[in-house]
């Protein structure tokens, strides 16, 4: 299975392929914003994230382009584990 380590700490968390990360993230425990509960709209969940996800679909990069630094986030509840990836919340 997919090894996600949510940095700085590095703990880490198995998950099966295709798990969306906003999933992974709560399943590991960790603070993150999820208002619209993962309907791909608010924007909160956003994270910095390396390693095998899903490519950004036209829904996620609608989202991304209103960010201040697009290319440095991926919507957590729209982008999904493929691999061994590294994910940071601004606030961990
Ligand atoms: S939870 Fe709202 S965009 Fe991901």
């Amino acid at each position: 299975m997919p090894r996600v380590t949510f940095l700085p700490d590095a703990a880490a968390l198995d998950v099966p392929t295709g798990t969306p990360l906003l999933a992974a993230v709560l399943r590991a425990g960790r603070p993150i914003g999820y208002s619209c509960r993962g309907l791909g709209v608010c924007v909160a969940c956003r994270l910095r994230v390396e390693g095998e996800v899903s490519p950004v679909e036209p829904a996620e990069a609608r989202l991304l382009a209103g960010l201040s630094e697009p290319g440095a986030y991926r919507i957590a509840c729209l982008c999904k584990v493929q691999g061994d990836c590294r994910v940071r919340a601004d606030y961990w």
